[in-house]
C-alpha cells in the first residue's frame, strides 16, 4: 500500500475479453476484497474488451502500443538471452503508468506480452500472473502431481489448454503465480484443478478453467490483503 493512499491499489494488465479483470471488478464492488481498488488497466490491443469493461465501471483505462524493440539492443526472443539491462520503450512506458497511478500490485489477467527481467526487478514479489494449467508449488520443473497421483507434463506459454489436450491428460487447471524472469514459472499462490471432459475442445475447456480463474484471482490478490490487516500468511490456500 502506498503512503498516501489508504487503498491496496491495483494495476491490472489485459490483452483481450477481460474476463478476470471483471471478476476482480466484482469482487470489489461486492466487498470481498476490502480496501481494495483498480487503479488502473492497462492493454496493449485496443480493441480489447476488457478496456470497456474497466470504462463502464469508471476505472482508468489506457491503451498502449507495443513494441518489444528493447532500446540499444537486438530484440532477442529467448527471454535468457536478453540482457538484464534491456527494457523496451513500451516496458518503460508501462512502469512508469504503474509508477505513476502508484499500483501496490499489478495483476496479468490475460496479458500475452512478456515482461523483461528489468521491468520485473522494479516491481519485487508485485506481479502475477493467471496461467490455464497446473504448475508445481515453486513454478519450476517439468512435471507436476495431481491430487490422485497422477504425473502430467507442466504446460507453458500461450496454448497451454491445447496442449492438455494434446497431452491427452485426464486433469489440468489453472493457477495464479508469481511472475519471474522465466515464462510461467514463479512460485504459486492458488491453484485448482480442472478435469477435462470427452469431446472438450479448446474453447469448452478454457471456458470451464476461466469460471475457476475468476475465483482465483480474487483469492490471490486477497492473500496480499492478509498480511496487510494483520495476517501472517501471504500465501492462499492452494485448492488441488
Ligand atoms: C485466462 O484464461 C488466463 O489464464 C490467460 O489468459 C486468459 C485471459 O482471459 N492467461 P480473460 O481476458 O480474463 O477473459
Amino acid at each position: 500500500m502506498s503512503s498516501q493512499n489508504l487503498s491496496f491499489r491495483l494495476g491490472v494488465l489485459i490483452s483481450g475479453s477481460g474476463s478476470n479483470l471483471q471478476a476482480i471488478i466484482d469482487a470489489i464492488e461486492t466487498r470481498k476484497l476490502p480496501g481494495t481498488e483498480i487503479a488502473l488497466v492497462v492493454s496493449n490491443k485496443a480493441d480489447a474488451y476488457g478496456l470497456q469493461r474497466a470504462l463502464k465501471h469508471r476505472i482508468p483505462a489506457i491503451y498502449l502500443p507495443w513494441n518489444q524493440q528493447s532500446e540499444g539492443a537486438p530484440f532477442v526472443a529467448s527471454r535468457s538471452l536478453v540482457s538484464k539491462a534491456t527494457i523496451s520503450e513500451s516496458e518503460s512506458r508501462l512502469a512508469a503508468l504503474l509508477q505513476l497511478f502508484q499500483a501496490d500490485l499489478i495483476v496479468l489477467a490475460g496479458w500475452m506480452r512478456i515482461l523483461s527481467p528489468t521491468f520485473l526487478e522494479k516491481f519485487p514479489q508485485r506481479v502475477i500472473n493467471i496461467h490455464p494449467a497446473l504448475l508445481p508449488d515453486d513454478g519450476t520443473g517439468s512435471t507436476f502431481t495431481t491430487r490422485n497421483g497422477t504425473q502430467i507434463p507442466v504446460f507453458r506459454g500461450l496454448h497451454a489448454v491445447q496442449q492438455a489436450l494434446d497431452a491427452g491428460v485426464k486433469i489440468t487447471g489453472s493457477c495464479v503465480h508469481f511472475v519471474t524472469p522465466e515464462v510461467d514459472a514463479g512460485p504459486v499462490i492458488c491453484r485448482e484443478e480442472v478435469a477435462i471432459e470427452k469431446g472438450d475442445t479448446e474453447e469448452t475447456l478454457h471456458e470451464r478453467l476461466k469460471v475457476v480463474e475468476h475465483r482465483l484471482i480474487v483469492e490471490a490478490v486477497k492473500s496480499f490483503l492478509l498480511p496487510l490487516s494483520g495476517g501472517n500468511d501471504r500465501y492462499c490456500q492452494i485448492y488441488t
